[in-house]
């Protein structure tokens, strides 16, 4: 089955670490993508898939944050703000998950995540390479 959600070089910021773990958002939206085609799709198994997107991007972005501000990065309060968009537009579809039909839902956090994740690394993230690549060598 070919993946919809396909990692790019462009999207590096030549930093193991976190290239790896922008890789798995990749991972998550093809899951969420098989779920939405599969034959069964109910609101639990949406809640599942989101609620396993949300977790990482609450463990990746903390990774992120902490480390600007042990290294005193000066766009971190930006930087952070962005994240704070994407985290509470989970919870809003956490809260939609309850009431619309699960198959429309996921086609929609999986259009919004791809956006915000692909525009974020090239936007925010890759002004960062020298601090991601700081993180290499302490993690
Ligand atoms: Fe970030």
């Amino acid at each position: 089955m070919t993946k919809r959600f396909l990692w790019d070089d462009a999207y590096s910021v030549q930093s193991r670490v976190i290239d790896e773990q922008h890789k798995k958002f990749f991972t998550i939206l093809n899951a969420m993508e098989r779920l939405r085609k599969a034959k069964k799709c109910t609101p639990n198994d949406l809640l599942r898939v989101l609620k396993s997107l949300t977790d990482y991007a609450f463990y990746h972005f903390a990774i992120e944050e902490d480390f600007m501000e042990r290294f005193g990065y000066e766009r971190l309060e930006h930087h952070r703000q962005q994240h704070d968009v994407f985290r509470s537009e989970l919870a809003t579809f956490a809260e939609r998950a309850t009431t619309e039909e699960a198959r429309t839902l996921l086609e929609v956090i999986e259009e919004y995540s791809q956006g915000w994740l692909i525009s974020h690394i090239l936007r925010e993230d890759r002004t960062c390479i020298p601090l991601f690549q700081k993180m290499d060598q302490l993690l």
